[in-house]
C-alpha cells in the first residue's frame, strides 16, 4: 500500500519523507490556500522535493480550459499528476489528457458510478472522499469496497487513492480492503505511529536496563 501525504505544507512533506512514509503528495486548492505562498513556486518546490507523484488540481470548470491548465502543470515535472474534478467536463478532460499520456487523478468521487466512469475515461488515479461521506452518515469505506470490486472485475489500471482520510482506522480499513493508496494528512500519519503501550514498554525496558547495569557495576 502506498502512502501519499495530503498537504501542501513543505515542512510536513519533509518530515513525512524523513519517516520514509511519503510515496507521493496530493494537494487541492484549499490546501494550497492555507500555505499563503505563490502557487507555482510552491508547486515547483513540492515537485522537486518528492520523488513520487504530486497531484495538482485544476481550477477551470470547462474541459477546454481544464486541459489547457493541465498541460501547463504537466510541464512542471515528470512527477506531476493533474487532479480533475469528476464532472461531465472533467470526464472529457480526463479522456483527452489520458489519450495524450498526461497522468490524471479524478477527484471528488462520492459514488461507484463516478469511479467507473473515470476509469473508463483512462484516469491514472481515482480519489473517493471517505471522510466527507462519513460526515453525512454514509459509510465512506463501503464506497472504497465497491470501487475496488468494480476495478477488479474489469482489470482497470486506475489506482484507488482513499482520500478525505481523517483518522488511523480509515487507513487500517483501507489497507484491509487492499486499496492501492491512501492520502493521509500529516496529523494522521503521526497517530498511526504512536501507541501508549509502546511508550510504557520502552520506559520499563530502559529502567530495567539501567538497574541491571547499576547492579553489575556494584559487583565489580
Ligand atoms: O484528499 C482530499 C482531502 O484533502 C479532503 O479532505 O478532510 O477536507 O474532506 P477533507
Amino acid at each position: 500500500m502506498k502512502f501519499f501525504i495530503d498537504t501542501a505544507n513543505l515542512e510536513e512533506i519533509k518530515k513525512g519523507l524523513e519517516l520514509g512514509l511519503v510515496d507521493g503528495v496530493t494537494t487541492n486548492p484549499s490546501l494550497i490556500a492555507k500555505e499563503k505562498k505563490p502557487f507555482l513556486e510552491l508547486i515547483k518546490e513540492i515537485l522537486k522535493l518528492v520523488p513520487g507523484p504530486v497531484s495538482i488540481e485544476v481550477t477551470a470548470v470547462d474541459a477546454e480550459n481544464m486541459v489547457k491548465e493541465a498541460k501547463k502543470y504537466a510541464k512542471l515535472g515528470d512527477n506531476a499528476v493533474i487532479k480533475i474534478p469528476t464532472t461531465n467536463e472533467g470526464l472529457k478532460a480526463i479522456k483527452k489528457l489520458s489519450s495524450e499520456g498526461i497522468k490524471t487523478n479524478a477527484t471528488l468521487i462520492f459514488s461507484p458510478s463516478q469511479a467507473l466512469l473515470v476509469a473508463k475515461a483512462g484516469a491514472t488515479y481515482a480519489s473517493p472522499f471517505i471522510g466527507r461521506l462519513d460526515d453525512i452518515s454514509q459509510r465512506g469505506m463501503d464506497l472504497i469496497e465497491q470501487v475496488l470490486t468494480i476495478y477488479d472485475n474489469y482489470s482497470f489500471d486506475t489506482e484507488v487513492i482513499v482520500a478525505s482520510v481523517r483518522n488511523p482506522m480509515h487507513v487500517v480499513e483501507a489497507a484491509l480492503l487492499g486499496a492501492h493508496i491512501a492520502t493521509i494528512p500529516f496529523s494522521t500519519i503521526k497517530q498511526l505511529i504512536n501507541h501508549p503501550l509502546t511508550d510504557i514498554g520502552l520506559e520499563r525496558f530502559l529502567k530495567d536496563w539501567e538497574n541491571y547495569n547499576k547492579e553489575v557495576a556494584k559487583k565489580k
